[in-house]
């Protein structure tokens, strides 16, 4: 963690929460820290970006990335308060997800494959990584004969990097604009994306900054009123937050580091 990191204090001031410290290791090492005292830096962070950039408190939202870490934890976190769940796997969620009470929607942030469609109907309550027609035409078939309607958002890759998931900035309107046309069981409601990693997050800001325009010039054109913006991680979620995210995405500034 660049700035800001959450201070280092000792566990014993949640009791209420009980995991082993190997789930609980904070970013860069050092003491143990718990998740609530994890959470409440993360908010207080969060609001503190939303002062700078003028935006109402509370006006980002946070969706608690639990990949790697055990149903227990999510069930914790849960508990503690977040705006949605985030999870890269649809397996590994689909099973942690049966330990955690309802009520908190669980938001996929990793690629979805076709054959994992299914699942992750079954697990997800939205889909952040929409990339492809293939995917948005699957997801649309096995809606319909639900009639039941899944929020959706198209994951950009903003940063053009060949290894990554995510539709080309290029390519979004034309992604954007079949899944408003065809996919009337898709309810397209933003776009999401991953810059290129960097410790440093003033590098990221240019890739939010081009994706808050994507959807500021995409929206009128699309005939909706707005796309929303899922932008930021622990590393950058603050100046996410000062560039217009509606949602950031923060794993290990809540959790610590991820085991595998
Ligand atoms: C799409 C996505 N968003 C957010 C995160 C959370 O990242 P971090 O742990 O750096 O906060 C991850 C981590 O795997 C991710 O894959």
């Amino acid at each position: 963690m660049r700035h800001g990191a959450p201070e280092r204090q000792t566990k014993d001031r949640a009791p209420t929460l009980s995991f082993q410290p190997s789930t609980l290791d904070p970013v860069g090492g050092g003491p143990s820290v718990t998740l609530e005292q994890n959470l409440a830096a993360v908010r207080e962070r969060m609001a503190a970006a939303c002062r700078r950039a003028g935006r109402p408190a509370g006006s980002a939202r946070l969706v608690a990335v639990s990949k790697t870490h055990p149903g227990e934890v999510v069930a914790a976190v849960v508990a503690l308060g977040v705006d949605a769940i985030g999870e890269n796997r649809v397996q590994e969620a689909a099973v942690k997800r049966r330990h955690v009470p309802r009520g908190t929607p669980w938001h996929l942030v990793g690629p979805l494959q076709r054959n994992k469609a299914r699942l992750a109907l079954d697990t997800f309550d939205l889909v952040e990584s929409v990339d492809r027609i293939e995917i948005a035409d699957r997801l649309e078939l096995l809606l319909a004969p639900e009639n039941r309607i899944l929020p959706v958002f198209i994951e950009v890759n903003i940063g053009e990097e060949p290894q990554k998931s995510g539709v080309l900035p290029e390519g979004a309107e034309a992604l954007a604009g079949h899944v408003l046309a065809r996919c009337p069981h898709l309810r397209l409601g933003g776009l999401m994306c991953i810059p290129p990693y960097d410790p440093n997050p003033e590098r990221s800001r240019p890739h939010f900054v081009r994706l808050r325009e994507l959807a500021k010039r995409l929206a009128p054109r699309l005939g909706l009123d707005q796309l929303e913006l899922s932008m930021g991680m622990s590393e950058d979620f603050e100046v996410a937050i000062e560039e217009g995210a509606d949602w950031v995405r923060v794993g290990r500034a809540l959790f610590g580091e991820r085991g595998g």
